[in-house]
């Protein structure tokens, strides 16, 4: 395939009224610096953009918590990320605002030209009004009972207890949050974009065009929104904090903040162009630019369906790839901002970067965990065992083990210097062991061009792994204890220590995408400049000179002790709190264990179930409680219905892995045929859970 000529890569913005989590670095940041850096190093044109969201209704909601204005909170929060993801490593050559006069402009002239072409319908609707406060109501002004769960302090637009998504309308006894009045229905006029008109359009470039290359939980949410109907989108809001609607008619209204938060990655890059006295043009008009956005899951649709459809009407490059991610869970449930069931990135900063000793390596020790957790395909669980674990006995014990044994070994034995290598004396070890840069360069650089970033850091810490086993196996130590039987020796270990030395010049390489100020530290060991992080060096085995004198070994990792994740775990459940609001009066009666009647194996050996994966999940017409699922179990694709649609939402469970009994006869419901049925547990409270293997288990392998 050939390579582009450029790159954008696009980091969501977040919206600047708070703190964020070490989940949200892990879905749309550490990522997308990730493959920026590999991509620099390639030296390839690239951009990496990103910046505050400023507008929509989380602002003045904040505002309001904190007794200020709009703008205090997005000057307040603004810097506050900013800072955040500068001290963690994350290299945007843009952190924008979508405050900014400039943005606004890009998006009004971006508005303006759709509108001039005829692009938008305008439909007038009803729409809560509060009297007192003499405005509109957005849904996130709106609280009321949900009616699914029964909780009193449900939003407008989503219930935070079940998850369920609302509309106002939905809600019992809405009652407006600016003023606890009762709000009443007031007509008011709209700007839409009408989807349902892109249908061809989005099916072909998603659903054919980019069939094989994108994520496949990207994909499924894609098709379920397609499947379930596009509906025209309203672009413009009753509010009073964003960009105004350009237009004569348009008093009070603003953009949606999804209409103006995208089209913040073109001003950035404006903005970028600016500062850089570089052309931003081709960047967004070229198709030779390969543009990526990475996000995390709760985006997607915006990302790969509602913006997509915008940038093709203004005559822009749609992305290549859409890197949707899924949530990262922590020690046992969601993370969560409301239930402060989260670790900020200030948290993590000030206890562990900021501290005297060691703080900078900390870092990159959070940056190596997030990855090798990264909720790439399903959902994954961060907890400070974990943490522990990845970074003791895998960073400490393999990757700077090796680093610091190399090291050690050259400064006894070769004088601290690296010593020449005697081809003559190489044997099949030595052989095999130079063999595996090159295989490794070609392995870590396909997974980072396919966006498997877990998998390439594996390769690396692999590659170090092998070289502890090198070093074992060829015993340095011992051929020098005989030297003065056997002078020769003296070359066998020159070899073995010069191999280990190129590998670890290597390692410097190729972890620099992922764990960067190690990379660095690395290089000052070594006496070499940045240059020899350049993606060209890599695979080879002559980066340090034969007779070079190499810095002492520096310490890259301390290890994690016990008190401290202990102190961490202490400190995330005792900041934690429940939902406010009441939950309901009479709470779900407890079932009770009931065992059937026995059955002996036999019975049970009737039974056929396998693994699967979902690939797309929607709601059945007139069905309030099925979902249709397609489950992919391997060997076949099957169209399963499933009474959960009351517990999930299609979108959220594309991906899932679940357990399947495959031979139940088919049973036709509202017209579908189901084959099987997939299995749930039911906690006390009712909630229900997917039935699944710990690990990754490939679809279609047997349950018994
Ligand atoms: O979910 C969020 O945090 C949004 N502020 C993301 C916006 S991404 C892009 F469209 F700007
Ligand atoms: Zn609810």
């Amino acid at each position: 395939m050939q390579q582009p000529k450029r790159y954008l890569i696009t980091s969501a913005l977040p919206y600047a009224n708070g703190y964020k989590h070490i989940g949200h670095l892990a879905g749309a940041y550490l990522p997308a610096d990730t493959y920026v850096r590999y991509l620099r190093a390639q030296q390839r044109d690239v951009v990496f953009v990103c910046g505050s969201d400023e507008h929509g209704t989380a602002i003045p909601i904040q505002a309001t918590r904190e007794n200020t204005t709009p703008r205090a909170i997005i000057d307040k929060y603004h810097e506050i990320c900013r800072q955040n993801f500068e001290d963690l490593g994350i290299s945007f050559d843009i952190y924008h605002r979508t405050s900014e006069q400039l943005h606004h402009e890009t998006s009004q002239e971006f508005f303006t030209y759709l509108n001039d072409r005829g692009e938008f319908q305008v439909f007038e609707g009803e729409q809560y009004y509060d009297e007192e406060a003499k405005t509109f109501l957005a849904d996130r002004y709106i609280k009321g009972t949900c009616p699914n769960c029964g909780f009193t302090n449900a939003f407008g637009d989503q219930c935070e207890r079940c998850g369920k998504t609302l509309s106002p309308e939905e809600l019992i006894n809405p009652v407006s949050t600016l003023s606890g009045n009762t709000p009443v229905k007031r007509t008011t006029k709209h700007w839409y974009l009408p989807l349902d008109k892109h249908e061809p359009f989005l099916r072909k470039w998603i659903l054919e065009d980019h069939a094989n290359d994108w994520k496949i939980n990207v994909l499924g949410q894609c098709k379920s929104w397609i499947d379930g109907g596009l509906l025209p989108r309203a672009v413009t809001r009753d509010l009073d904090w964003g960009i105004k609607v350009p237009l004569p008619d348009a008093d009070g209204k603003v953009l949606y903040v999804w209409f103006d938060a995208p089209i913040g990655y073109i001003s950035a890059t404006k903005k970028w162009g600016i500062n850089a006295n570089r052309d931003w043009e081709p960047y967004w008009y070229d198709n030779e630019t390969k543009l990526v956005h990475f996000i995390g899951k709760d985006n997607i649709v915006f990302h790969s369906i509602i913006f997509p459809v915008m940038l093709h009407l203004h005559g822009n490059i749609l992305p290549s790839m859409v890197a949707g991610n899924e949530f990262m869970n922590l020690e046992g449930d969601k993370m969560s901002t409301s239930r402060n069931w989260k670790i900020d990135m200030q948290d993590y900063i000030d206890d562990f970067v900021k501290k005297e000793n060691g703080g900078e390596q900390t870092v990159d020790m959070l940056r190596y965990y997030l990855t090798q957790i990264a909720p790439e395909s399903k959902d994954s669980e961060f907890t400070w065992k974990g943490f522990q674990d990845a970074v003791n006995s895998e960073l400490v014990s393999v990757f700077a083990n090796f680093i610091n044994r190399a090291m050690v070994l050259m400064h006894k034995l070769t004088n601290g210097k690296v010593p020449r290598l005697h081809e003559d004396l190489l044997d099949d070890k030595d052989r095999n062991m130079l063999g595996e840069f090159i295989k490794a360069k070609q392995t870590i650089e396909d997974s980072i061009e396919n966006f498997r970033f877990r998998e390439g850091l594996f390769e690396v810490i692999e590659l170090s792994r092998k070289g502890n086993r090198y070093m074992q196996e060829k015993e340095p130590w011992i051929l020098a204890k005989n030297l003065g039987t056997n002078p020769e020796n003296q070359k066998l270990i020159d070899n073995c220590i010069h191999i280990c030395l190129q590998l670890s010049a290597n390692l410097a390489i190729f972890i620099n995408p992922w764990l960067p100020s190690t990379a660095k530290k690395m290089l000052h060991m070594f006496k070499v400049v940045d240059k020899m992080l350049l993606w060209e060096n890599a695979g080879k085995a002559k980066l340090l000179s034969p007779g070079y004198n190499l810095r002492e070994p520096a310490l890259l990792f301390r290890k994690i002790e016990d008190d401290e994740i202990k102190y961490q775990i202490e400190k995330l459940k005792n900041n934690s709190k429940p939902v406010s609001g009441s939950a309901p009066e009479e709470k779900p009666e407890t079932k009770k264990t009931e065992l059937k009647p026995e059955i002996v194996y036999d019975d049970f050996a009737k039974i056929s179930m396998f693994t699967g994966k979902i690939l797309t999940a929607a709601k059945v017409k007139k069905a309030d409680k099925l979902l249709q699922l397609e489950i992919d179990l391997g060997f076949e694709k099957r169209t399963i219905l499933s009474g959960i649609a009351e517990h999930f939402q299609p979108e959220a469970i594309i991906g899932q892995q679940v357990v399947v009994v495959a031979n139940l006869a088919p049973r036709k419901m509202k017209g579908i045929e189901s084959n099987g049925m997939i299995l749930m547990a039911e906690n006390s409270e009712g909630k229900l859970f997917f039935v699944q293997p710990v690990g990754e288990v490939a679809p279609g392998s047997s349950v018994s």
